[in-house]
This record gives C-alpha cells, sequence and structure tokens, in this order.
C-alpha cells in the first residue's frame, strides 16, 4: 500500500480547525496522516486535542530566542523532521520570516477568515460589520511573503445577516471553515492543486478563480 501524504498543522489556540483535520482522518474522508502538530504557545489547546488523537504535539517558545528568524528556523527544523508533503497553518498566529516562507514556497498553506483578498490581518469579522459587507467567510490560500495575499486555492462564501454581531458572524464563518479546510487539504494532498509560480494549478490547467465550497462539501 502507497504511504500516506503527510501534513503538518501550525496551531496557536482552540484547534477548532485542527479537530476538523482529526475528524476527517478518524471518518475516513480525508487520506492524510498527521506527523506533528507544533505550536507557539505552549498552553494551545489544539496541543492537547492532538494529543488525544495519538497525534505528536510540542511548542517551541519564541521568547527563547533572539529574534523571529533564530525562532522561525528552530521551530520550522522541528517541522521539517517530520518530512511533511504540505505544512498546515490553521489558527497559526504568528507571522512567519521571509526566509521561512521562501524555503517552504508551495508547501505551505494558511486558513484565513475572510474571502481574500478583502480584509486582511487581524479582526475580520469586525472588518467585515464595518464595511458593511454582504457576505463574508474563508479562503485556504498559499503562504507567500506577502502577508494574506498568496494565491487563493478555495473559499466557502457565508450570507451577514442583519443584525449579526462579531460572535455571530464569526460562529457562521467558522462553522464552514471546517469543512472548506478538509476538502483543500484533501486536494492539495492528493496533488491535485499546486502551486505553479504565481498561480495555482488544479489538475493540471491553471485555476482563473478560487474554488467555491459547495452546499454538500466539495466543490462545485
Ligand atoms: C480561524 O478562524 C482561522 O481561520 C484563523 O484563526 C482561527 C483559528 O481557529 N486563522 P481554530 O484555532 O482553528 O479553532
Amino acid at each position: 500500500m502507497p504511504a500516506l501524504p503527510t501534513i503538518a498543522v501550525l496551531v496557536s489556540g482552540r484547534g477548532s480547525n485542527l479537530q476538523a483535520l482529526l475528524d476527517a482522518i478518524a471518518r475516513g474522508d480525508l487520506a492524510v496522516r498527521i506527523a506533528g502538530v507544533f505550536s507557539d504557545k505552549a498552553d494551545a489547546p489544539a496541543l492537547q486535542r492532538a494529543r488525544d488523537a495519538g497525534v505528536h504535539a510540542e511548542a517551541i517558545d519564541p521568547r527563547e530566542f533572539p529574534n523571529r528568524l533564530a525562532f522561525d528556523q528552530a521551530f520550522f527544523a522541528r517541522v521539517d523532521a517530520t518530512r511533511p508533503d504540505l505544512i498546515v497553518c490553521a489558527g497559526y498566529m504568528r507571522l512567519i520570516s521571509e526566509a521561512a516562507v521562501e524555503a517552504h514556497r508551495g508547501t505551505l498553506v494558511n486558513i484565513h477568515p475572510s474571502l481574500l483578498p478583502a480584509f486582511k490581518g487581524l479582526r475580520t469579522h469586525a472588518q467585515a460589520l464595518a464595511a458593511g459587507a454582504a457576505e463574508h467567510g474563508a479562503s485556504v490560500h498559499f503562504v507567500t511573503p506577502d502577508l494574506d495575499g498568496g494565491p487563493v486555492i478555495a473559499q466557502a462564501r457565508v450570507p451577514v445577516r442583519p443584525g449579526d454581531d462579531v460572535e455571530a458572524l464569526s460562529r457562521r464563518v467558522l462553522e464552514r471553515e471546517h469543512p472548506l479546510l478538509v476538502a483543500t487539504v484533501g486536494l492539495l494532498a492528493a496533488g491535485r492543486a499546486r502551486l505553479d509560480g504565481d498561480r495555482i494549478l488544479l489538475d493540471g490547467a491553471p485555476l482563473a478563480a478560487p474554488l467555491q465550497l459547495g452546499a454538500n462539501e466539495g466543490f462545485a
């Protein structure tokens, strides 16, 4: 039997996206092996979720390093030691140095809670509400040195409803983040989607616009 594609997951907090990946693997809906979960926060609940599933999990404290570059060298040395085919930032809240990003170009992806290129950075749900957006959602993109600006592979959209506050809107988005991440990691791990220069190839053909998650939790 051929070996399963291997992924590493980077986390900083709650870990609900990590849990979605673990659950999909357990159900047999995602054919990957998580080789390790890595965090910049020792108290991230995500680490316990990994351990509960029997997955190696470790944290490295940035305060033990003189600067971002030194931390990233040590951190990614640990990640790379698991020889991942794909590295998934799932709520990893730390900026990654350009050197580490470039060293992992094409294998590093992130889930961001907005319909990129709209609402980069933090507090995206508040940004969407303040802008009066009619629609909001989440994107999975390749990480490039341009923060939240790398090519977008796939998105999930939700409506913004009258009366929404940050909590209601973030809950609606998060519910769609989980199937979005599972479906996108599935495509990437299967080698169907990949970065080619600045564009994405899907089944060998340039992707003109991000894939959109359908109601069936697959891509239309
Ligand atoms: C998610 O909204 C993700 O898009 C963003 O950070 C949040 C992480 O949530 N990057 P969780 O830790 O996966 O529950």
